[in-house]
């Protein structure tokens, strides 16, 4: 792909030049409280090509698309269920995306060739402010290199995508740091195909009939078709070997003492440092869903960043918020769980 100079401009700076280039069919990257979004016009084509062409991502992956209002969903979808109202009534704007049988508007490139339509209304205000600056939906997937994980800050987007584009806007570093909660809406049950932002629990107060989807905790079975395509590719995936123990910090100490060499890194909670002589990369605090949520991704390039070829992780909670850093972070290590 031709190559082009990459610029890392404020909201204030850059605002203007972000919606002249997504009106000419253009990428920015923007910052979303999730993580940072590759931001293009949802419903054209074109544009929607040149996402999946700056990522590397496979085009059969659909995209979230991104609207202003709750009433924007009629545009893109039909046959709404009433748990939507309910659930974007309570959750929006914020960290929930909805999927939803589409409207024919929403071009096949969007929606990889499904005929239902993912929907978030975010809450950060510089996406808002695009989206309806703009005038259209914006497609966006996190803006990383398909493979790397999500980026929750401006360096992390320049980190992977500089001169494959033209412009990031830089809101600061995200407030969730783990993506949205993916609820599918089309099918007989409400299903969570990827655990994010709001938890399952929140979601299950108002639609006790939720379930979680196979996927969020297990790996695919061989020919095994995933209801979200975007479960089948192996994400987050860091140059080392991530080994997930899941047990108390004193079996952890005892498994790490017996087994790790030196060189081996730990990922673990703040304050845990101290208990071991190896390498140590903190992801939030223990019992602090949200701290972890916020630093997972940056440890994980933190991880990438390092000569380690093993690392050994604490395992989060698999309850409430913890449910998405468990889901990433099992993902990030092929699934290899030890329980101590
Ligand atoms: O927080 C987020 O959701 C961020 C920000 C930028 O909004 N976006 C994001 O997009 O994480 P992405 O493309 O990295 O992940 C979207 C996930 C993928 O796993 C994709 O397969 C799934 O949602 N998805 C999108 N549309 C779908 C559909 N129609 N049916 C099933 N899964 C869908
Ligand atoms: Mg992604």
């Amino acid at each position: 792909m031709p190559r082009t100079d990459t610029k890392i401009f404020s909201p204030d700076e850059g605002m203007e030049e972000a919606v002249s280039l997504l009106k000419q069919g253009e990428v920015v990257a923007i910052p979303t409280e999730t993580v940072y979004g590759l931001a293009a016009n949802a419903l054209n084509p074109s544009a929607v090509e040149k996402i999946f062409a700056v990522k590397g991502r496979p085009s059969d992956n659909p995209l979230i698309v991104h609207i202003a209002k709750t009433s924007d969903a009629f545009l893109l979808a039909k046959e709404i269920p009433k748990e939507f109202f309910t659930l974007a009534e309570r959750f929006w704007p914020g960290p929930l995306t909805m999927i939803l049988k589409k409207n024919p508007i929403v071009p096949d490139s969007t929606t990889g060739g499904l005929d239902t339509v993912a929907i978030r209304l975010p809450s950060h205000p510089v996406a808002r402010q695009l989206i309806e600056s703009c005038g259209f939906p914006l497609a966006a997937p996190s803006a990383n290199l398909s493979g790397t994980p999500s980026p929750t800050t401006a360096q992390h987007v320049y980190e992977d995508l500089k001169g494959r584009l033209t412009l990031i806007l830089d809101g600061g570093s995200c407030s969730v740091g783990v993506e949205s909660t993916v609820l599918s809406l089309y099918g007989d049950v409400p299903a969570i195909l990827r655990p994010g932002g709001i938890s399952y629990e929140q979601i299950g107060e108002l639609i006790p009939n939720v379930v979680l989807d196979d996927s969020v905790l297990h790996s695919l079975k061989e020919g095994e078709r995933p209801l979200s395509p975007g479960t089948k590719y192996k994400h987050y995936a860091p140059r080392a070997e991530i080994i997930l123990l899941d047990g108390s910090l004193s079996a952890f100490g005892e498994y790490i003492k017996e087994k790790a060499k030196p060189q081996d890194m730990i990922l673990c909670f703040e304050g845990e440092e101290k208990a071991f002589l190896n390498p140590c990369i903190t992801m939030g605090r223990e019992h602090s869903a949200e701290t972890q949520a916020k630093e997972l991704f940056s440890a994980l390039r933190k991880v990438d960043d390092s000569t380690s070829l093993r690392v050994y992780a604490r395992c989060p909670e698999k309850s409430g918020m913890a449910l998405a850093v468990y889901n990433r972070l099992i993902r990030a290590a092929g699934f290899k769980v030890i329980t101590l």
